[in-house]
């Protein structure tokens, strides 16, 4: 079963670890796969599980449709038996529970972390999106202690780190907030006069779980039908949260 290739998804897989990153909580990796590409491989053996590895995915679609800058991520299959390449026997042993489908997003080079402290009013227009993005998908994991923000070339803002959304748990107990608001924890907390309103059609997580590995939806522990149906409520409130919001097409 976990192995089943993801509908509907164009199959990648991982032929090379190129290096841990170490500082991060669930330690991902750098890895290749068989077309050439580099991708951030975000561990179901880590932490978070292949629960964390959907939330995380959904998450990174719906904020690339409210306009933030983020990367594109897909399924990426670890291969049973993959051998030790770097990294610490921990690490390893975590590999080892990770063969299998793992989530790759794509690998943005030439990045440096960004520091609460050095973001400035040239960064307005993309915390704009970050927010809002964030709002929808409720993120409590963009503190001003580890923003999650990354800088790239000609000082482009990334956001990454989408695993702590609480709009999936949101969503499937069918608690939707009264109001969308930032996380109090939020490094932009208090900070947003205006939030543009984009609106999400409710239909696309349909679509985006077809893509999905079934040991995600196993983790999650619910039918596709039934996570499809919670995450087209949610998305329907959010759109009649805001009378003004305009159509993202
Ligand atoms: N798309 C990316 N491109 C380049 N580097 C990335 C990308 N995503 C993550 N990283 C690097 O990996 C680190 C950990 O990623 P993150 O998603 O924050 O993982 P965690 O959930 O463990 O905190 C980041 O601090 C950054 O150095
Ligand atoms: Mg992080």
């Amino acid at each position: 079963m976990a192995l089943l290739e993801p509908r509907g998804g164009e199959a990648g897989t991982v032929v090379e670890i190129l290096r841990v990153f170490s500082h991060a909580s669930t330690r991902p990796c750098l890895v290749r796969t068989t077309d050439g590409r580099l991708y951030v491989l975000k561990l179901a053996g880590a932490g978070p599980g292949p629960r964390g590895l959907l939330i995380e995915y959904l998450a990174l679609r719906f904020a690339k449709l409210l306009g933030a800058p983020v990367p594109d991520a897909k399924p990426l299959l670890l291969p049973h038996g993959f051998p030790w390449m770097v990294g610490t026997d921990e690490f390893d042993e975590m590999i080892q529970r990770s063969f299998g489908w793992n989530l790759g997003v794509g690998f943005i080079p030439d990045t440096e972390p960004v520091a609460a402290v050095d973001l400035g009013l040239d960064d307005t227009a993309s915390l704009l999106t970050i927010a809002e993005a964030d709002c929808f998908l409720h993120n409590v994991d963009r503190p001003r202690s580890n923003p999650n923000l990354l800088r790239g070339v000609c000082g482009k803002l990334h956001a990454i780190d989408f695993d702590a959304c609480l709009y999936f748990d949101r969503a499937l107990a069918g608690r939707l907030p009264a109001s969308f608001t930032l996380p109090g924890t939020h490094l932009l907390e208090g900070t947003m006069t205006r939030i543009e309103g984009k609106t999400l059609d409710p239909d696309l997580p349909a679509s985006w779980l077809a893509e999905v590995p079934p040991a995600w939806i196993d983790a999650a522990g619910r039918e596709v039908s039934a996570i499809a149906n919670a995450l087209a409520t949610y998305v329907r409130h959010w759109n009649a949260t805001c009378p003004d919001r305009t159509h993202t097409g």
